[in-house]
């Protein structure tokens, strides 16, 4: 009887011990310790790239290329690729409107693209610019060859299990296209009343680090006033934004209703290196004066005014303030800058280790 009370308690204490070593949830440095929030974005024609994070907010050079099996992505995504030893308390949604299963998916959907994971503790939200990301659940194989060629921006931010409610609206509204998902009722949105839009709201993070979240409107008629993301984002902060998106090159400056300038980033110049916006897949802003930095789905494209998405924009002066930094409002001679500028997203012309770009031409990226 004894015997039996004392191996039931180790068994207990061991349960207990290796459930708590395991952790929440979190957003991951390259050394896998976790932080609150991390901002990396990609170099073009490679996998190096420049990295800020709660901890340290120097735009500073990457130590592990972005597809390392032990990187800073690879680390947030873990839980994702460890089946085996997922709990009924894991949940996640892998949403991209390039998704690596298909190549076509209905415009009615965000140009949105993110990864969100939940369990009992937090909920990690990583939004990010890279189609056909994550290529496949291994963390030797999950990045795309694809997107190497141009740069790309991941935002990731560790919120509290209790705002599962507002990720699960903010992907119903802009009709986030999910390719894989489990055990995701917590980050679904099951209300049939449509919200109006657009609308913004904070968002805490579990490190209590300001964000606010954005749903833009859509235009069927293309008007820019009311379908370009960074009209609401510039409107809505009340502030000139520079701007970089996929091949923007709306003419600039271009003004919004209440009279804000939005100014076309031409190219960047960082610890990683320089490129022009040609090779450039992110979608980023930053103010003109205020804090806030901002990563979004949408490019300044009339095709996606139509279109629904979001935004994801963080108040730190450190992370305005270095992007203010690396923006260009020229374009950067750099060898190769332009090669192979034709349309498509995944396309980088000769630079692409995808093989020859498709042959459908492609509506947008
Ligand atoms: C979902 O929410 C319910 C109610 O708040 C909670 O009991 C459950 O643990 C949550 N599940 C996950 C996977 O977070
Ligand atoms: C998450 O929020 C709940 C409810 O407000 C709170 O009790 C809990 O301590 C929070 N968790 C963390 C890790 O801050």
């Amino acid at each position: 009887m004894f015997f039996q009370e004392v191996l039931w308690m180790i068994v207990l204490t061991v349960g207990l011990l290796g459930s708590h070593c395991e952790g929440a949830i979190s957003c991951k440095n390259e050394d896998d310790k976790d932080v609150d929030w991390f901002i990396l974005y990609k170099v073009k024609n490679g996998f190096n790239y420049v990295y800020t994070d709660s901890t340290n907010q120097n735009l500073r050079k990457n130590n592990k290329h972005v597809n390392n099996q032990a990187g800073v992505l690879a680390n947030t995504l873990k839980p994702y690729f460890e089946k085996d030893t997922q709990s009924s308390e894991f949940g996640f949604i892998a949403y991209n409107d390039q998704p690596p299963t298909s190549n076509s998916v209905s415009s009615t959907h965000g140009h949105s693209k993110g990864f969100v994971m939940i369990d009992k503790e937090n909920v990690v939200w990583l939004l990010h610019s890279t189609p056909n990301f994550p290529s496949c659940r291994e963390s030797n194989k999950f990045y795309p060859n694809s997107g190497k060629c141009n740069a790309q921006i991941f935002m990731c931010v560790t919120l509290n299990s209790t705002e599962s409610a507002e990720i699960a609206q903010h992907l119903k509204d802009i009709n986030a296209y999910k390719f894989e998902e489990h055990n995701a009722d917590n980050l679904t949105d099951s209300s049939t009343a449509p919200r109006a839009r657009p609308y913004n709201k904070d968002l805490r993070s579990a490190g209590n680090s300001l964000f606010k979240r954005f749903v833009k409107q859509t235009s069927a008629t293309r008007d820019p006033k009311v379908g370009d993301l960074y009209v609401t984002i510039a409107d809505t902060l009340n502030t000139n934004l520079y701007i970089q998106t996929w091949r923007s090159d709306r003419g600039e400056p271009f003004v919004t209703r209440k009279g804000k300038e939005l100014v076309t980033i031409m190219s960047v110049d960082t610890a990683a290196g320089k490129w022009d916006h040609g090779s450039d897949h992110s979608k980023w802003c930053v103010s003109e004066t205020q804090d806030w930095m901002c990563v979004g789905d949408s490019n300044r494209e009339p095709s996606q005014f139509e279109r629904p998405g979001g935004a994801l924009c963080i108040k730190s002066q450190p992370v305005a303030e270095k992007f203010r930094e690396i923006k260009k409002l020229v374009k950067i001679d750099t060898a190769g800058a332009t090669a192979g500028a034709t349309a498509g997203d995944i396309d980088c012309g000769t630079e692409s280790d995808t093989g020859p770009p498709p042959k459908k031409p492609k509506v947008h990226g």
